[in-house]
């Protein structure tokens, strides 16, 4: 263990920490620890000095929002990074949310340096391990091997050891690099770069705050695009005219960011996203839906599904996307349909899938008739079985007054070739009890009602096997649901009866 006399210098501290690793020194006089020295101290001596030059300084507020693992964590990479003489700098929406007060737990690091070189360093320290990306300059710390390990090592002295269940699994180091694109949707073209224009190919305004962590600037915040100013008044500005040309799904997160803060699209980039409508043509469904995925796990979703509505965004995606106050109603179900695992128990490996998501494309789309809900649902690229799920729903309810009325043994026919969420989401939506009571029955009994007899006793009486076998045990179940036989007795006696009215070729 490293000590240090009481009188050192900062400059001694901080090297001390730098070349161990350590996040804590003892000070020792005459043998005696007479105090500790934390990493936290010396960033707040040294911090101040940079603050007096009129910068903002979110030292404070980072330090009262993350985890003591999280903020050891980016204290090491910022040594790291300092010894490199490489500008760390934390971004984007981390830095909005910390002053939104809304603090978040995952940070963006971005370097003005060499990321890998950064993430090669510490490996060499702490261990663990990197995958890098030489084109556009990124490593990926994989930290979760080493997570009990960086504990122990960066806990406090005579302090609460720090809870390694908050160090991630990765962290994402990446060069601050500027892109640009040969013709739209092209895979960009990257260079090393500054932060500043690093920034500038970002969204909004809003998104391209960064704060600085090495050194004595620990805690600075950078505003290089007036990211505060419209923080501050609350508008979400693109910081070029090509911005949703360059990524039309910007379109969808100028609403989610708009509806999520409370804020308004600035006049000028509703013109652009307006005139940009046309090109969400050429964003694929997979992007859209990812898109479409995150509003909805926001609580602002609905405002945002308006928003988009009133902007013309469905329109531009596919035509039949619906929205009214009925879509509203039906997603809302959707969303918070309760799958009760009795009914859940068929076919399991569609409940692997992600359930809740399904159960609100299903509600949003089973209005469309079936050729406009294929349409839509290829349009937003949603699974095969997802697809197959919104078909059966649209069936379903087409013909819901009819199952209402139908006997359990034609209840059974019709539900048991359908897709259980399908049947679920059905259900939910609707206002009918009688169907709502067939819909309960079939899964709480109908649906595990069998006959005792089975194809192998049907073999075991030498009848040829057949299409008949189907019907004659088909027959057997329909008698036990509808009431007809409640005995094996009775069964047995329906037995003989259906076989001697085979044709005598089957
Ligand atoms: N970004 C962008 N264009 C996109 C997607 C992302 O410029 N189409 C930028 C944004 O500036 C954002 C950063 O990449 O700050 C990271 O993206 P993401 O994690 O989606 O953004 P957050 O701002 O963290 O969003 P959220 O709060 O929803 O997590």
């Amino acid at each position: 263990q490293v000590t240090v006399p009481p009188d050192a210098p900062l400059e001694t501290l901080q090297q001390v920490m730098t070349d161990t690793g350590w996040g804590q020194v003892p000070v020792v006089e005459n043998g005696e620890i007479i105090g500790i020295v934390t990493r936290t101290d010396l960033l707040k001596i040294l911090a101040p000095k940079q603050a007096a030059s009129g910068q903002m300084n979110l030292a404070d507020k980072l330090e009262a929002s993350l985890p003591p693992a999280r903020l050891a964590l980016l204290q090491i990479v910022a040594e790291a990074a300092q010894r490199q003489q490489a500008a760390l700098y934390v971004v984007g929406g981390f830095v909005r949310d910390l002053l939104l007060e809304r603090p978040s737990l995952d940070y963006d690091l971005v370097v003005e340096g060499d990321a890998i070189a950064l993430g090669r360093a510490l490996v060499q320290q702490y261990g663990g391990r990197t995958t890098t990306h030489r084109r556009f300059g990124t490593a990926k710390w994989q930290i979760g091997s080493i997570r009990s390990k960086l504990a122990e090592q960066l806990s406090p002295i005579g302090g609460p050891p720090l809870d390694e269940s908050n160090f991630p699994e990765t962290l994402d180091l990446v060069s601050a690099r500027r892109e640009f694109y040969t013709h739209p949707t092209a895979l960009p073209t990257v260079e090393r770069g500054s932060i500043k224009l690093d920034l500038h190919r970002r969204d909004f305004t809003i998104n391209t705050l960064a704060m600085r962590l090495d050194g004595h600037y620990y805690g600075d915040l950078h505003d290089h695009w007036g990211g505060l100013a419209d923080l501050q008044a609350g508008l979400v500005r693109v910081l070029h005219s090509l911005s949703f040309v360059d990524d039309p799904t910007r379109i969808l997160r100028a609403v989610r960011f708009e509806q999520r803060f409370g804020y308004q699209i600035e006049p000028r980039t509703l013109e652009l996203l307006e005139n940009a409508l046309s090109l969400l043509d050429r964003v694929s469904g997979d992007r859209i839906r990812h898109e479409l995925n995150h509003m909805l796990q926001e609580s602002a979703w609905e405002a945002m599904f308006a928003r988009m509505s009133d902007l013309g965004v469905f329109e531009a995606i596919h035509p039949a996307l619906p929205w009214d106050q009925a879509a509203k109603e039906r997603m809302r179900t959707g969303l918070n349909a309760r799958i009760p695992p009795l009914w859940a128990g068929r076919p399991a490996h569609q409940l692997e899938h992600p359930v809740q998501p399904a159960a609100v494309y299903l509600s949003w789309l089973i209005v469309l008739d079936a050729g406009e809900a294929v349409s839509a649902a290829n349009r937003l690229r949603l699974p095969g079985w997802m697809s197959d799920q919104i078909q059966s729903a649209i069936a379903i309810r087409s013909m819901q007054d009819e199952i209402a009325r139908m006997s359990p043994s034609q209840v059974v026919a019709k539900f048991d070739s359908q897709p259980t969420l399908s049947l679920v989401v059905c259900d939910a939506l609707s206002n009918d009890p009688n169907f709502k009571q067939q819909v309960k029955a079939y899964f709480e009994r109908w649906q595990s009602i069998q006959p005792g007899t089975s194809g192998y006793d049907l073999r075991a009486r030498d009848i040829p096997p057949g299409p008949h076998y189907k019907r004659v045990l088909d027959a057997l179940r329909a008698a036990w649901l509808d009431g007809k036989i409640s005995t094996t007795e009775e069964e047995t006696a329906l037995l003989e009866d259906l076989l001697d009215e085979l044709p005598a070729d089957e």
